[in-house]
């Protein structure tokens, strides 16, 4: 008999906290496990191999404990690790679990967000440079221009706990003039970190008005659901309790901290080696 249990959340640290909101939004009933490699990121900067490694490491641990379903919240690790987990490993471990990732269901959403058939996208150097966002959308939508910039600083200031200073708006002002400056039909932009949520007060004051922001979180979450209705397989293996548990690799009471703000709730974390 197969076992249920929770849906795996995973992502490099903090940045997953934005997609697990709003899927909680969307399914409250559903237990989950949230599992944040915080003393390893970011990944953005790591090599594929070094992302695909300890993102295998990361899905191990959240089946072992019980997750039939993983949602890796994570672009880096989508871009970078999914399709090896998917057709590789998967297979070998347990053919009838599953491992989702953040960037298809992005895409999918772009077709009916831009007007101007051209998007922005911002992420880390690692998601920028694996392409994944320009191929997955070049496949759905030929017609939209994608144009990527990586800013390898936002995620550090996340991940340190400095979203709302000077410092961060300063980061964030220059890659956006950056971008914006050199292509003015943007009308639509992806955030494709899911660190970067937690800094969107800043991005939103510096983008030019009218930009429409995607909401990564609402779009995993809404896909998510039409996923699981159309595999009552999966769906039928979630446990239903509405609770969360929270584990990072990291000192948990750092972790606690901003999780606790973010989620809008007190969390508790347990520290976990990988
Ligand atoms: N939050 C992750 C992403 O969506 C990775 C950030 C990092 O660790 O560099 O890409």
């Amino acid at each position: 008999m197969q076992i249920s249990g929770p849906i795996g959340v995973f992502d490099s640290g903090y940045g997953g906290l934005s997609i697990l909101r709003e899927i909680h939004k969307h399914l409250p009933q559903a237990d989950y496990i949230y599992l944040g490699d915080n003393a390893r990121a970011p990944y953005g900067t790591r090599s594929f191999d070094l992302v695909y490694e300890f993102t295998l490491q990361a899905v191990k641990e959240l089946f072992s404990r019980g997750c039939n379903l993983v949602i890796l919240a994570c672009n880096t690790a989508s871009a970078k690790a999914l399709r090896s987990i998917q057709q590789r490993d998967l297979p070998a471990i347990d053919p009838d679990r599953r491992v989702l990732g953040v960037i298809r269901p992005t895409a999918e959403a772009i077709g009916q967000a831009t007007k101007s058939r051209s998007v922005g996208l911002f992420a880390t150097p690692g998601t920028v440079a694996s392409q994944s966002y320009d191929m997955e959308i070049g496949k759905l939508y030929p017609d939209v221009e994608v144009h990527s910039h990586a800013c390898p600083m936002w995620v550090p200031l996340v991940e340190n706990l400095e979203t709302n200073n000077p410092g961060a708006d300063y980061f964030i002002k220059k890659d956006i003039d950056s971008l914006f400056g050199s292509h003015k039909d943007i009308d639509t932009l992806i955030l494709g970190c899911t660190h970067y949520p937690l800094l969107l007060s800043s991005i939103e004051r510096h983008v030019p008005k009218g930009t429409k922001i995607l909401n990564q979180g609402e779009i995993t979450a809404i896909s998510l659901k039409d996923y699981l209705k159309r595999h009552p397989e999966i769906n039928r293996r979630i446990t239903r309790n509405g609770t969360i548990q929270y584990f990072t690799t990291e000192h948990p009471d750092k972790f606690n901290t901003l999780a606790s703000v973010f989620m809008g709730r007190p969390v508790e974390a347990n520290k976990i080696v990988l």
